[in-house]
């Protein structure tokens, strides 16, 4: 399995704080079958601010605790980038990091209780573009929520949706699940990512997350979700959900 969406380096927002915890939460995650993460902190969130060429160096760093402790798990670079104006400037010149560095994929983070209005056209001028945007945590935006419909028409756009493992374990609330079952019983549903932030609270497993999406749609259909669709993600490949899907 791959996640694409983890907080897993230390001290560059609110995931682990030491390189010890993350690797801890690495060998929760490889006990998972998860065998690649996809490292993508907060940035431009007005609070955290994590700067590409850190995250880069964290990323090298980790890997190489990881090989030295010999865990098969492999880390790759990223970021959640706040929605923001500037996006399509910020990823061409490498400030806002794109899913494993290529530039072509990016974790976009909405607000939690509002959509910004212009959020339809900056999904589709990034497409024009050859960017395109993953929603992060779908299932916990409010007005996705209420109006699930607001998201079927950001995907119309060209967005790609990323909802949360625990969401869907119930882990979050009976709002955050009827809806991940709601986006999954219709079909708008990319990847499941753990969003892991702690040994605690959100720790990297995908597998009890699996087995409920599986009894939804289908095995077949909820292993891609997080084995098949991270794949091209995090290759770069143009996305093609997979067939009969
Ligand atoms: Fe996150």
């Amino acid at each position: 399995m791959i996640d694409i969406h983890t907080h897993i380096l230390p001290s560059l927002d609110d995931g682990p704080q030491t390189i010890e915890e993350s690797i801890e939460l690495c060998k929760i995650a490889a006990n998972d079958g998860i065998k690649t993460i996809v490292a993508t902190p907060h940035s431009k969130d007005g609070v955290y601010e994590a700067k590409s060429d850190e995250i880069l160096r964290k990323v090298t760093e980790l890997n190489l605790k990881l090989k030295e402790i010999q865990l098969d798990l492999e880390i790759l670079p990223g970021a959640e980038v706040h929605i923001n104006e500037r996006l399509a400037e910020d990823i061409e010149s490498g400030e806002a990091l794109a899913i494993n560095n290529g530039k072509k994929f990016i974790l976009l983070e909405l607000p939690f209780i509002f959509i910004p209005p212009a959020t339809d056209k900056l999904i589709s001028s990034l497409k024009s573009i050859g960017i395109v945007s993953i929603l992060s945590h779908a299932e916990r935006i409010m007005k996705f929520q209420k109006k699930p419909e607001i998201l079927e028409q950001l995907v119309k756009s060209g967005a790609l949706v990323q909802i949360t493992a625990q969401s869907l374990t119930g882990d979050f609330g009976s709002s955050e699940r009827k809806c991940a079952e709601w986006l999954l019983k219709h079909n708008i549903v990319h990847f499941i990512a753990s969003d892991v932030h702690s040994l605690t609270g959100r720790p990297p497993i995908l597998s009890r997350a699996l087995e409920r999406a599986a009894k939804i749609m289908g095995e077949e259909e909820a292993i891609a979700l997080v084995s098949h669709n991270p794949r091209q993600i995090i290759n770069g490949h143009d996305f093609r959900p997979k067939e009969n899907y």
